[in-house]
């Protein structure tokens, strides 16, 4: 029994046959959603690439269909049997098996384990937290390791590539905040406007960094990097890094592998920092929403510049864009009809 769960709620659901998906807006009843301690109602969610794939029946994000996307969530508590929440209670669950094989926040309601869930930090709205969501987790994650690393502002620009895009547009912001001249490598040029409001210094042509070079180092004039593309372009950051810089790998748009030598290791002490937003620990999990909660408190207008608010109708619309690479920003589900972003 699932309490708080009404006998039918809407949810967006992708079926798999034969070589075919079938998706869209359906009733579900609570027999949908699996019995873990914490019932939320979905106050919002938002789209990732990631969800686009499962949306797409791709196996290697979600193993069994029929199946609920939506990797993030911020809604209210409406039962518990985790002392830790109780009904009414504000929060926000991203990652974790939210959305792969545990029926995600594309719902009106959803049914997680208490340890997946955050507490908003002060200052930041459910809409907020959505606007950000694991793109904004990945970003703030990205720039607290580099930050570790020793990587700062002082030892040159930042570069972000695939900067248009969630993650990358939240980099951008945050890496401008946080004092770096910011280099916003970008496929779109249409974008240029847009992150210069987020705080790019230079915007530059994805095309730059994605040449294959077989010189092993290039000058070495960057602080570092938040890479969102992988193979080539990940490869010329680490020759273009300085000495003590550092590259964050976020993901993998442009490809999986990584040709590499030592040399940037060894010659240059650079670090290559990986970003797991998915299992961030809980601790690194809240200081990052912290982080994003001071930023959205002093800076958030510039965020909702970004952001495309839609209802569930409207999602196979955005999952074929974002497929397609033509998501600009950030776009934000509400599962239900009422309310106002
Ligand atoms: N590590 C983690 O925890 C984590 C969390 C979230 C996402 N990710 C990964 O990060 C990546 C970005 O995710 P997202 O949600 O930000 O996706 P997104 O909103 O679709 O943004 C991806 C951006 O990459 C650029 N791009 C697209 N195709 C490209 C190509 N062939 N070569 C180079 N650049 C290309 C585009 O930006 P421009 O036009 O501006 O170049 C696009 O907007 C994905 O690989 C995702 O799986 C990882």
């Amino acid at each position: 029994m699932k309490r708080g769960v009404p006998e039918s709620f809407r949810a967006f659901r992708v079926h798999v046959g034969d070589g075919s998906v079938r998706r869209g807006v359906e009733a579900v009843g609570p027999d949908v959603l699996p019995d873990h301690d914490v019932v939320v109602r979905v106050r919002c969610s938002s789209l990732n690439y990631k969800d686009a794939l499962s949306a797409s029946g791709n196996r290697g994000v979600t193993k069994e269909f029929p199946h609920t996307p939506g990797i993030d969530v911020a809604g209210i508590v409406v039962s518990s049997r985790d002392e830790r929440f109780a009904p009414g209670d504000c929060v926000i669950c991203t990652g974790y098996d939210l959305g792969m094989d545990t029926p995600g926040g594309f719902a009106e309601y959803v049914s997680v384990p208490g340890d997946w869930l955050v507490r908003p930090p002060p200052g930041l709205p459910p809409e907020g937290a959505m606007a950000l969501g694991t793109a904004g987790l990945t970003a703030a994650l990205a720039l607290r390791r580099l930050a570790a690393a020793g990587a700062g502002p002082r030892l040159g620009p930042l570069v972000v590539t695939g900067a248009s895009g969630g993650v990358g547009s939240l980099a951008v912001w945050l890496a401008a905040r946080a004092g770096y001249e910011v280099i916003a490598s970008t496929g779109t040029p249409e974008a240029e406007g847009l992150l210069r409001r987020l705080g790019a210094a230079r915007v530059a042509p994805r095309q730059e960094l994605a040449e294959r070079t077989e010189r092993p180092l290039l000058r070495g004039e960057l602080a570092g990097a938040v890479d969102t593309v992988g193979g080539v372009t990940l490869a010329n950051l680490l020759k273009r890094t300085a000495i003590g810089g550092a590259v964050a790998a976020c993901g993998l748009v442009g490809g999986a592998e990584l040709e590499t030598t030592v040399f940037p290791f060894i010659l240059r002490g650079v670090a290559l920092v990986g970003v797991d937003s998915q299992h961030a620990p809980g601790e690194e999990r809240v200081a990052a929403w912290e982080d994003l909660g001071r930023a959205w408190s002093e800076d958030g207008e510039k965020v909702r510049e970004l952001v495309t608010v839609v209802g569930l109708e409207e999602l196979e619309e955005q999952v074929e864009r974002i497929l397609a690479g033509r998501t600009v920003g950030r776009v934000v589900v509400r599962p239900w009809r009422e309310g106002t972003w």
